[in-house]
């Protein structure tokens, strides 16, 4: 055996000190952005049925949440407002005293520090579930994006310090930035939802933002799932409107994505972990067909390994509890 040449990789894995020092990619708290749903009503902290752990908060029980969020070192969370009234334009949305502006306002006044994200779409706000306007049966574009800035400005009006338009219009970026640029809002960034498909990861999503579209799906404005170059012809766009931040979205089916948009782009890559991905793995955790926490670690860590400079995910508060550990 001796005189045998090949490498020896392993001399880099033979202990648990030594494979730290050589570990390519390293998760921290500060890579976590975790999702909120603020609801109408009083005293409301009710499950999710198809997400597991993910809850409903009313104004007057946020604190809870985010008491934790604060005491896990977690710095960013994105806001999703669901209303009790609906309408065909979604006047909630925009509307100075919706659920969203009042939740933003609450935890802008009591926890300061916290990045507040505001994901700025119309469809949990509409009666039909779409993310635009609609006229006979077909979503339309440009009259969806003046309500997409009113929004967006109503928004940073009540102290949201990120916008996330998800609504997938064409042009909603330079539309948002010039509604926030006019506002005296030039200094809050844009974290677009660049790279969005029309994906059926959503499916326990629609059921918490109750947006499911009444007609109809989102596959006139959301991207076909096959596509790979179209994804970058979405992030070039977003890019050159004045994005900041670059959305994928999902995340777990889309690594090859997340990849070459971060050697595309320069702007901070930031991976959607939805609903569905979460779902899959809550479900097969609850069953004990998998180990949970290993493999939320393995596929967050992915998510970085690809290219992810910042991860939304439904599991940040046990990644944050596990890295504490
Ligand atoms: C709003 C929006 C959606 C999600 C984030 N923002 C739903 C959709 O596009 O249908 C999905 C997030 C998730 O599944 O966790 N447009």
């Amino acid at each position: 055996m001796k005189d045998l040449q090949f490498a020896r990789h392993r001399r880099l894995r033979q202990s648990a000190n030594m494979r730290a020092l050589v570990r390519e990619t390293n998760l921290t708290v500060n890579d976590l952005i975790y999702p909120i749903f603020a609801v109408e009503g009083e005293n409301i902290k009710n499950e999710i049925a198809s997400m597991p752990g993910v809850y409903h908060w009313s104004l007057d029980r946020l604190h809870e949440i985010m008491d934790e969020v604060v005491s896990l070192g977690i710095k960013s969370v994105i806001l999703f407002g669901v209303p009790n009234h609906k309408d065909a334009t979604g006047t909630e949305a925009y509307h100075d005293h919706g659920i969203v502006q009042e939740a933003i306002r609450f935890i802008k006044k009591n926890y300061p520090d916290i990045i507040v994200i505001a994901d700025t779409c119309l469809c949990e706000y509409t009666d039909h579930g779409h993310c635009g306007v609609v006229e006979d049966g077909k979503i339309l574009n440009d009259p969806s994006l003046d309500l997409l800035a009113k929004t967006a400005v109503s928004q940073a009006k009540a102290g949201a310090d990120i916008i996330a338009p998800s609504n997938m219009m064409d042009g909603f970026v330079t539309a948002i930035r010039k509604g926030l640029d006019e506002a005296g809002f030039e200094d809050v960034p844009i974290m677009s939802y660049a790279v969005k498909y029309a994906s059926a990861f959503y499916g326990p999503f629609r059921e918490a933002a109750d947006s499911t579209p009444a007609f109809g799906d989102r596959k006139t404005y959301q991207m076909d799932p096959a596509n790979r170059l179209e994804a970058l012809r979405e992030a070039q766009s977003d890019v050159e409107e004045g994005a900041d931040f670059l959305i994928v979205k999902p995340t777990l089916s889309y690594l090859d994505i997340v990849r070459d948009v971060r050697n595309e782009f320069r702007l901070p890559v930031v991976g959607y972990n939805v609903s569905g991905e979460y779902s899959m793995v809550k479900g097969a955790a609850q069953n004990g067909w998998i180990d949970e926490k290993a493999i939320v670690l393995e596929m967050i860590t992915s998510m970085k390994r690809a290219g992810c400079d910042l991860i939304i995910t439904y599991f940040s508060l046990d990644i944050a509890r596990w890295l504490a550990e």
